[in-house]
């Protein structure tokens, strides 16, 4: 299996990477933000399909990439279902299995952090805890819907009942630990080795930290998979967006090109990344795509792909535009850095 650790430092957020590199399919767990560019870039390089982007929880120190990735991938979004995050397109239960080539990741609600928090278990060799289970420590209880009672028993009931070799990858560290293993945390961690229910909820009501520095901002953005960060949407009034709109958003939106095969391999070329879904077939090619990622429609002057904005609208697409000017504006216009 592919397996990447990844860290976002302003945060201490780990997001991971897990794929069968003999097909290619992969799944992003915790994906931060302002790490976009460079897990789209990974993506690419490794020559990935990503099929699900799935969150530990509903974070409050950081926001999620999800919807952004959902939308330049096609990946379905997972979210714990009592989390209520209306964009997830996979309400996430304990028990659940989340396939990606030859491996599934099994869901285990592990509440108390928030009452929404999964862990995800893969073939009892890892488990990724999110923010209920850290190296040698557990994530807070004393915000959001926390419950230190709720958090000590996933934890001792659920995580810990796991064999002791199972590797333990966690959704931050602030102490400069990638990994532990169940065993080892059983042993070593201070808040649970040898603690009981009443001792750890005595630690946790102790602890009096301050809130989450960017808490006011993430979760409005986490309960719309991010999609409302980092990227300023025009209008829904207009139906179209320029050329330098997609210049500057490319790495953020997903386009869907109208024109037939020959036009899209022919001398205009396409835009990078673009997924061809001639006009006459849009209605069924188009079905299975998000309906709230933001969608860019091309064809080669502009009239093809505005007519196409309006019938995906009236299919229920509620962020798609048309490129003013088509592949002609496209190709004449000054060529900026293409992020991915
Ligand atoms: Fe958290």
């Amino acid at each position: 299996m592919l397996f990447r650790q990844l860290f976002d430092r302003e945060t201490a957020t780990y997001t991971y990477l897990l794929a069968d590199e003999q097909n290619g399919e992969a799944v992003m767990i915790d994906p931060v933000s302002h790490q976009l560019e460079r897990d789209l870039k990974l993506l690419n390089e490794l020559n990935l399909t990503l099929r699900y982007s799935l969150e530990t929880h509903v974070h409050a120190d950081h926001v999620t990439s999800s919807g952004a990735l959902s939308a330049w991938t096609g990946a379905a979004i997972g979210v714990s279902e009592a989390a209520g995050v209306k964009c997830a397109h996979l309400p996430l239960t304990e028990g659940g299995v989340i396939p990606f080539g030859r491996y599934r990741l099994r869901v285990l609600a592990t509440p108390g952090h928030t009452h929404t928090c999964a862990s995800y278990l893969l073939d009892d060799q890892m488990v990724f805890t999110g923010d209920a289970l850290l190296i040698r420590g557990t994530g807070r209880s004393d915000f959001q819907s926390g419950d230190a009672v709720q958090l000590y028993r996933s934890i001792t009931g659920k995580l810990f009942t796991l064999a002791d070799h199972v590797r333990v990858y966690p959704g931050h560290d602030y102490h400069g630990f990638t990994m532990s293993t169940i065993g080892e945390e059983k042993a070593h961690n201070p808040r649970l080795a040898g603690k009981s229910e009443g001792a750890f909820v005595a630690i946790m009501n102790g602890l009096n930290l301050p809130a989450p520095k960017h808490i006011h901002e993430a979760l409005p953005g986490n309960m719309q998979c991010g999609l409302n960060v980092g990227l300023p949407l025009p209008d829904m009034d207009h139906l179209e967006v320029d050329v330098a709109w997609l210049q500057a958003h490319r790495a953020k939106v997903r386009v869907v090109d109208v024109r037939d095969r020959g036009e899209f391999e022919g001398d205009l070329g396409h835009v990078d990344g673009a997924r061809l879904m001639p006009a006459a077939d849009l209605t069924h090619l188009a079905a299975p795509l998000a309906k709230h990622a933001p969608l860019v429609v091309v064809c080669r002057s502009g009239r093809r792909s505005l007519a196409a904005a309006k019938l995906l609208r009236k299919q229920g697409f509620t962020r798609v535009w048309s490129l003013a000017g088509g592949m002609l504006a496209w190709r004449s216009a000054p060529r900026e850095r293409v992020t991915v």
